[in-house]
């Protein structure tokens, strides 16, 4: 395309526009012409526009300072039209509204306390240098009891105390089949999903599902998350897990909350405790931890020489139930919109 025509295209869409324009006789004509002319995507003006990069070189600038001149030509065009139309009755004038009233709250949705708890429970881990993975809820007997040194004939592995699928159609009676799956009973499992898939060391925290058929009551429920968490590298040490607890306590439920641990006993750490804060004037226990078993090193391919790290798993309804007082876990899943608002 050479300037001339370029020119001439520019001047006779200025008329087509401005004449269009001052014809509408009303805000909704003057609208279609809008598009049409001004269309962001597929407007004359855009169309035109398009054209310019068929010009040479040299009518580029020339080319390009004509089609602005052109486009604020039009638009002053089209402003001109809308005042002579007037606002078209988008003013709110007299009676029905009262603009300077305060407005109605709206009912929005929000996100759920557990929603919330886990951001909460994965900002301040992040903080101290831990990154979130995931893992699946559906789990074979590898992850969720084998690798964790929890053995064959431990009761952990009961039927009764777990959720076994059937596997195509058919329920898998015996527990320690490999082909059973189940629904994770722990979010320990990701501790082995993470070291089977990555070289230490690993820093990292999991919040999660997990199911066991336990009847509800106010402190039970038979789906519950849990936070996961393991540190793993050449030297980690029970005092070093003391402090991520203690530091994770006090960012989550205030400077006064005090921690202690008391031995327990976990398959898959050695030695383990059970961890308990100082809470509302009681010790409450949150969860389990330990020095990870080297037996659990070993099924995931580390070297317990080599490695060593400590494991926690924290219930996070308690938490949130700590921190905001709730003392039924069923309130949390009864979906009652008055109980939910608060939060
Ligand atoms: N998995 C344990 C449970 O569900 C909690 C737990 C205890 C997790 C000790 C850990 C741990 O990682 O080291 O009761």
């Amino acid at each position: 395309m050479d300037l001339q025509a370029f020119l001439t295209a520019l001047d006779e869409l200025t008329k087509q526009a401005s004449g269009d324009f001052a014809a509408a006789g009303d805000s909704e004509a003057l609208e279609a012409a809008r598009v049409q002319y001004l269309g962001a995507r597929s407007g004359r003006l855009k169309d035109v526009q398009k054209q310019m990069g068929a010009l040479p070189k040299e009518a580029k600038r020339e080319g390009g300072m004509s089609f602005n001149a052109c486009k604020t030509k039009v638009q002053a065009a089209l402003e001109e039209a809308t005042e002579r139309l007037g606002s078209g009755g988008a003013t709110v004038s007299d009676s029905a509204i009262d603009p300077t009233l305060p407005g109605t709250k709206l009912h929005i949705g929000r996100t759920h306390p557990i929603t919330q708890t886990i951001e909460h429970l994965k900002d301040i881990m992040g903080r101290l240098g831990f990154s979130v993975v995931e893992g699946p809820e559906v789990e074979d007997t590898w992850h969720n009891f084998i690798a964790l040194n929890i053995p064959e004939d431990h009761p952990a592995r009961d039927p009764l105390d777990n959720f076994y699928l059937t596997v195509a159609g058919k329920a898998v009676v015996d527990a320690s089949a490999s082909e059973a799956r189940l629904l994770r009973s722990q979010t320990s499992t990701v501790q082995i999903r993470v070291m089977e898939n990555t070289p230490p060391p690993v820093r990292i925290i999991s919040l999660g599902r997990v199911y066991r058929p336990d009847p509800p009551d106010a402190t039970h429920f038979p789906m519950f998350h849990q936070m996961e968490g393991l540190w793993i590298d050449t030297s980690v040490n029970m005092a070093q897990l003391k402090s991520v607890l203690r530091l994770f306590a006090t960012s989550y439920l205030g400077s006064d909350v005090s921690i202690r641990f008391r031995p327990s006993f976990f398959p898959f750490t050695e030695p383990s405790v059970e961890a308990d804060f100082y809470w509302n004037g009681s010790w409450v226990e949150f969860g389990g931890a330990g020095m990870v078993d080297p037996n659990v090193l070993k099924a995931v391919g580390y070297d317990p020489e080599e490695v060593t790290g400590f494991a926690f798993g924290l219930g996070v309804e308690r938490l949130c139930m700590g921190r905001h007082n709730v003392t039924d876990i069923r309130d949390l899943y009864r979906n009652d919109l008055r109980f939910l608002h608060q939060f």
